[in-house]
């Protein structure tokens, strides 16, 4: 690790161009020329955009996108692209969706694009009452939320329902309102934020309490997307298998510490496309860990079972808040390239077709878990990584991949050796 003393108060930092404030950081650090070029190149995103989307701007990462091949979602055909920088991820969609595709696919649904906003207020003697208060006002409530966003209820969104709980919390109870809100093909975040804001001196004036946090809630329960599908022992491999799947889910359903990892596997598929998407994958990732733990105790996303066939089906609901405007996803030129692959016209659609990935990403854990181990998938591709590494280019990625792959020792040791006898031979 570079050891140097920093000064981090960097006076008109924002002001500069990216170009300038690299420059600055490059004196402020001492970063070598070799890392200030990297910075430098243009990646997919160009850095006016960059520039616009967040603070300080100084470079972009790029990650790259892979197709998921063989997806069926509802009868029809999509090529998936997923932004993803861990090895097997999009490999294995491509695998387990081949596997249910003649069985019909991935079958989803949705249970609407509705997004929950919370107004909280404290200091009421009497919550009870303040809880029946707001509630009495619901037409004027509506009347506000939908004056926040006339185009929105042009395209059939808007104020849908009012819910006002009372909460227990420490220092005494709160009176917390829910506003919830059809924000159709947009995530929703700025516009029930607005909302909320707008409706918070009212709700103070109403019930003379104070209002302070006025924020979307992202267990997004009103907006769940769900995959289900359907795979046959022929194309699983037999009885073996399927058993040891649905020990495999019966455990993450039972145990958190595996829920966790269960549920990770589920989100490398749908983080991936929500990232390629430009949405936000803090919000779609909240909103699962919080739904998986609705029941008090953290469980599984998905569910597996065996049908009157015999078959193993699949099953995943989680909260799906991506949309097709607004934010990065209308900026950012590659999100925009990455809806046209999968020909969405909906926020409903696209997420439908993540939550059909994040099932078939899952199925593809469980497969290999409950039979040849992860590893061996794993390292077969994390080889060309350790090979990059020690600095293999060219055809050496693939000829040094296979060598450690071989000998089942995938290690940077190992590859740095390898590469000198290879190169000593050629
Ligand atoms: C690794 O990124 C994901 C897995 O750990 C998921 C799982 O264990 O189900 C393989």
């Amino acid at each position: 690790m570079m050891s140097n003393t920093v000064n981090s108060r960097i006076s008109g930092f924002h002001k500069m161009t990216p170009a300038e404030r690299l420059a600055t950081v490059q004196r402020a650090v001492g970063l070598d020329g070799a890392s200030v070029e990297q910075l430098g190149k243009p990646g997919s995103l160009d850095l006016h955009t960059a520039d616009h989307m967040i603070e300080n701007v100084i470079s972009s990462i790029s990650i790259p996108i892979g197709i998921a091949t063989n997806v069926k979602v509802d009868g029809r055909d999509v090529l998936v692209p997923m932004a993803t920088e861990e090895s097997s991820v999009v490999a294995a969609v491509c695998n387990s969706a081949r596997q249910c595709y003649d069985s019909g696919g991935f079958i989803t649904s949705m249970s609407g694009t509705l997004m929950i906003a919370q107004i909280q207020l404290v200091g009421v003697s009497d919550p009870k009452a303040a809880r029946i208060r707001i509630l009495e006002q619901r037409d004027k409530i509506e009347e506000v939320c939908n004056g926040c966003d006339p185009m929105l209820v042009r395209l059939g969104g808007g104020f849908r329902d009012l819910e006002v709980r009372v909460i227990e919390a420490e220092g005494g109870p709160m009176v917390i309102t829910h506003i919830i809100v059809d924000t159709r093909d947009a995530m929703g975040a700025n516009t029930v934020n607005t909302m909320a804001e707008r409706l918070a001196p009212s709700i103070a004036e109403w019930t003379g309490g104070k209002v302070y946090l006025r924020i979307l809630s992202n267990l997004a329960d009103r907006r769940l997307a769900r995959a289900r599908a359907t795979w046959t022992l022929d194309a699983i491999g037999g009885e073996a298998v399927r058993d040891g799947m649905i020990s495999a889910y019966r455990f993450a359903a039972a145990d958190p510490y595996r829920a966790a990892t269960h549920n990770k596997g589920i989100m490398n598929g749908v983080s991936a496309i929500v990232l390629a998407t430009g949405n936000d994958t803090r919000a779609v990732e909240a909103g699962a860990h919080s739904f998986a733990a609705r029941s008090g105790r953290y469980t599984s996303l998905s569910t597996y079972e065996v049908d009157a066939d015999g078959s193993l089906v699949g099953t995943l609901e989680m909260p799906m808040p991506v949309g097709l405007v607004g934010g990065a996803t209308k900026v950012h030129p590659s999100a925009q390239a990455a809806l046209k692959i999968m020909g969405v016209a909906t926020a409903s659609e696209l997420a439908r077709i993540i939550a059909a990935v994040g099932l078939a990403q899952n199925f593809g854990a469980l497969k290999a878990l409950a039979t040849v181990g992860i590893q061996q998938g794993h390292m077969a591709l994390h080889a060309h990584n350790v090979a990059m590494v020690v600095g293999a280019v060219g055809d050496e990625v693939q000829r040094l991949a296979k060598i450690l792959v071989e000998k089942r020792q995938v290690r940077q040791d190992v590859a740095a050796e390898e590469l000198a006898r290879l190169r000593g031979e050629g």
